[in-house]
């Protein structure tokens, strides 16, 4: 999901579409706001950054396991 404007529904959507399509949700949108701290994922609370690791790395990221709510490969401030 991506459109410029922001409040559309673009998070909302994203985040129930890959819900109900049984998909992993990957976040590559940082704001406070977002997809990720909706989901219930604190990057404070946190030491490590899956994604920024993923990318760093050259591999897959793992996604966390959703329960009533998609997978998630969160993202980061720092993206
Ligand atoms: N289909 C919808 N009907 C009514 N309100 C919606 C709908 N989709 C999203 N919203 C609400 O609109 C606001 C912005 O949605 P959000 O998904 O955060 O937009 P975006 O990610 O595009 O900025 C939120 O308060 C959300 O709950
Ligand atoms: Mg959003």
């Amino acid at each position: 999901m991506a459109a410029y404007k922001g409040g559309v529904g673009k998070t909302t959507i994203a985040s129930e579409l890959a819900y109900v399509m049984g998909a992993v949700l990957l976040d590559l949108d940082w704001d406070r706001g977002n997809a990720t701290r909706a989901w219930g994922y604190r990057t404070e609370q946190r030491a490590s950054a899956p994604l920024l690791d993923a990318i760093e790395a050259g591999r897959t990221p793992r996604p966390l396991v959703g329960k009533r709510k998609a997978d998630l490969v969160p993202c980061h401030e720092d993206f």
